[in-house]
């Protein structure tokens, strides 16, 4: 199957949506998917993949000479398939064309997957917020250089 990654459109935002219920459950973040196509600063890829549709997407901040990672998420049966990482590459690269020095984020430390992937792209951690999220679990800030 042929899978194109591309940035995403208006039509996507039902899958967006959909992905992001799957993927978040009930910590669907505050900030509305919506929202996200419109803001000037933000960037949201998608990996459509021509026999499933949209199976994974980022979205990504610029925010002065730096890309936070907001979202990313893949659809559970196409997991492990590259797409998360494939996604987070594109947006660093063309934030990096732009003029980004490095990419931050904060993840929760109990998501292995997630931190896994994002210490196999070389991102170190930079701090820990107590309590961060909404249900009172601390947060790991992690920073990607990219000189
Ligand atoms: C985290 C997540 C986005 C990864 O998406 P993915 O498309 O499956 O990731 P990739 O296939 O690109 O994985 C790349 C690497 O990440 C790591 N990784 C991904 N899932 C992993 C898992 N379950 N266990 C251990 N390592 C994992 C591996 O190093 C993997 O490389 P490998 O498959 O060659 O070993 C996905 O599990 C997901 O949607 N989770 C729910 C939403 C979420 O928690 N998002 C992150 C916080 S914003």
């Amino acid at each position: 199957m042929t899978a194109t990654l591309r940035r995403a459109a208006v039509d996507d935002l039902a899958a967006l949506k959909a992905l992001e219920r799957e993927g978040f459950g009930a910590h669907v973040p505050q900030e509305g998917m919506a929202d996200e196509l419109t803001r000037t600063w933000a960037r949201v890829y998608v990996v459509d993949d021509a026999g499933r549709g949209v199976v994974a997407y980022i979205t990504v901040w610029r925010v002065a000479d730096e890309v936070e990672v907001i979202q990313v998420a893949t659809r559970p049966d196409a997991r492990r398939e590259g797409h998360a990482r494939a996604l987070m590459l594109r947006a660093f690269e063309e934030a990096r064309r732009d003029g980004a020095v490095r990419a931050l984020l904060e993840v929760r430390p109990l998501n292995v997957s997630a931190v896994t992937l994002y210490r196999s792209l070389g991102f170190v951690e930079l701090a820990r917020r107590e309590r961060y999220y909404d249900d009172g679990e601390d947060a790991l800030v992690m920073e990607l250089r990219f000189a």
